[in-house]
Parts: C-alpha cells; sequence; structure tokens
C-alpha cells in the first residue's frame, strides 16, 4: 500500500517543479545553446544585419525549428529558456 501511494507524490512534485520553473531561466538556456547550437552556426546569424528572426514569438519558432532539425527532444520550457537567452543577448525583442 505504501508503494501505491508513493508514486502520485513522486510526479506531483516533479510537475510541480515543472510549473514553478515558468520563470525562464536563461543561464540554463546559455549553456543549451552553447552546448548544442554551434555546429552549424555560431553567434553571427543572431546579429547579422540581415537576420531572419523579426519577433520574440518568432525566435521561439526559430529555436524550435533548429533543435528538431538537430534531432533534440527539447520541453518547451527549455525552448524557452535557449530563446530568452538569445533574446536577452542578442535580439533585445520587448516581450
Ligand atoms: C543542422 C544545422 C543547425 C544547427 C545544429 C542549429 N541551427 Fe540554427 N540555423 C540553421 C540554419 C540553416 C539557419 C538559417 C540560416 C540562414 O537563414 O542563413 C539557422 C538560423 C537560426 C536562427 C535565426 C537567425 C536569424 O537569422 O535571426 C536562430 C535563432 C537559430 N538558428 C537558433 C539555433 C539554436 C537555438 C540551435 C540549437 C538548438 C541551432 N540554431 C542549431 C541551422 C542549424
Amino acid at each position: 500500500m505504501r508503494a501505491i501511494t508513493t508514486i502520485p507524490l513522486l510526479f506531483l512534485t516533479l510537475t510541480s517543479g515543472g510549473v514553478m520553473a515558468q520563470e525562464t531561466d536563461t543561464s540554463a538556456g546559455k549553456e543549451l545553446v552553447t552546448n548544442n547550437c554551434t555546429e552549424c552556426h555560431g553567434t553571427e546569424v543572431y546579429t547579422r544585419a540581415e537576420r531572419r528572426v523579426k519577433t520574440r514569438a518568432g525566435l521561439s519558432k526559430q529555436v524550435q525549428r533548429c533543435e528538431q532539425t538537430l534531432g533534440l527532444t527539447w520541453f518547451e520550457e527549455d525552448v524557452e529558456n535557449a530563446a530568452e537567452f538569445l533574446n536577452k543577448s542578442y535580439y533585445h525583442f520587448g516581450k
């Protein structure tokens, strides 16, 4: 009986931790980008004059597109952390 009640509790703890992490974590985002995103392009694509991404929402989309091209399976939270890191560091879109 005890083992059965522990499982939903553990699940609750994990999911509520995820909800609490709704605030974007740009240092986690930086780590994700640094570790995964430097194979095809460096930071120059984020700052070039004719860059393609024009909006904050578009930035999240592009991050997801590249992440999926790579075959990674990031959670939405990871995509947001990476996008917000790029926004803070390079794009500077308003919310
Ligand atoms: C498989 C190669 C590849 C990898 C790895 C890759 N990208 Fe890209 N990325 C591209 C290509 C191609 C473009 C489009 C470049 C162009 O239009 O000249 C691009 C463009 C972008 C842009 C838009 C730049 C602009 O013009 O504003 C962003 C943002 C971006 N990538 C983020 C990422 C992130 C975050 C990762 C890691 C998850 C990543 N990329 C990994 C291929 C890649």
